[in-house]
């Protein structure tokens, strides 16, 4: 199928009770290996893409390499661009292609990211691609945002619904709610309160960003409150290279590089069904298809 645009699909699973994953893919292995799993389970998915892999790749290429496995498969696939917080790097996403983008304005003050979000909002509604937004400060390291414990913070209630309200089509809202980028120490501390209250009084479907580590029940109940995308980035990294280097370790002699590329797809792949199964999403693919 051609690339589609994650908003209506979102809403789709929002309203159906089911999460879409959000894998942040590495190379062109990681995205086949994404998108053969959702193709096998007949579930939508969402390959996102940090900045840093952009600009390693090269914008036409990821574009390109993410739009031939799309078109090969039979499932919706929406290609979304991660935490970006340079709208140049976001115009040529758009224009390579990208079917969403999220703006992270999280950093600064919320008078200031309410306006430089609702700027983006105005681009990507005239370029008719989807939009993410995040307010309050989700901790951990993602790409080259680094958010130490005591700079996280929770969002502010009213101020997510100011926030929606001036952005009304916005395809996902992003709120920090607890969780974190990267390995956790303990168990994430969730607060499904906020989140409940959120989703309650806001219809837009939420990003639950973190995935990595958190357990089936924390997904499971997110999602049951509204969170219809789920974005899992780390693991699959640690996956991208534990595949390749575990069958070095057990095979040292095997000097032919494509049996290392099979078992690096097969590992993150198995990793990608596990999670669509958890969120609900396998089977899914017509329903948010008719959405898209
Ligand atoms: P993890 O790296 O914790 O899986 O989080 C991914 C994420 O939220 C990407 O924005």
């Amino acid at each position: 199928m051609a690339l589609v645009s994650m908003g209506p699909m979102l809403r789709r699973a929002r309203a159906d009770g089911f999460g879409i994953a959000a894998y942040n893919m590495i190379d062109f292995n990681s995205a086949r290996s994404i998108i053969s799993g959702a193709s096998d389970l007949a579930a939508p998915v969402i390959v996102q893409v940090s900045v840093k892999t952009v600009k390693h790749w090269g914008y036409a290429h990821v574009a390109t390499w993410v739009r031939m496995l799309a078109e090969d498969a039979p499932v919706p696939v929406a290609l979304h661009l991660d935490h970006c917080t340079d709208i140049d790097v976001l115009k040529r996403c758009i224009d390579a292609g990208w079917t969403s983008v999220m703006f992270d304005g999280s950093a600064l003050p919320f008078a200031e990211n309410l306006e430089k979000s609702s700027l983006v909002y105005a681009l990507t509604e005239s370029a008719g691609v989807g939009l993410e937004a995040e307010i309050g400060a989700i901790g951990g390291v993602e790409d080259d945002k680094v958010v130490n414990d005591d700079q996280s913070r929770l969002a502010d209630y009213d101020e997510c619904l100011r926030f929606v309200a001036a952005m009304p089509n916005l395809a996902v809202f992003a709120p920090a709610i607890g969780t974190a980028h990267g390995f956790y120490k303990g168990e994430a501390k969730i607060a499904y309160d906020l989140l409940e209250r959120i989703t309650k009084a806001i219809p837009t479907p939420i990003a639950l960003h973190g995935g990595t580590g958190l357990t089936d029940d924390q997904f499971r109940r997110c999602i049951a409150l509204g969170c219809g995308k789920v974005n899992i980035s780390t693991m699959h990294k640690r996956l991208f290279i534990d595949g390749f280097v575990g069958l070095k370790a057990e095979k040292p002699k095997l000097e032919e590089p494509l049996p290392f590329i099979a078992a690096q797809h097969d590992a993150m792949k198995a990793d990608v069904m596990a999670c669509i199964r958890t969120f609900g999403s396998a089977g899914r693919a017509a329903e948010a298809s008719d959405a898209a």
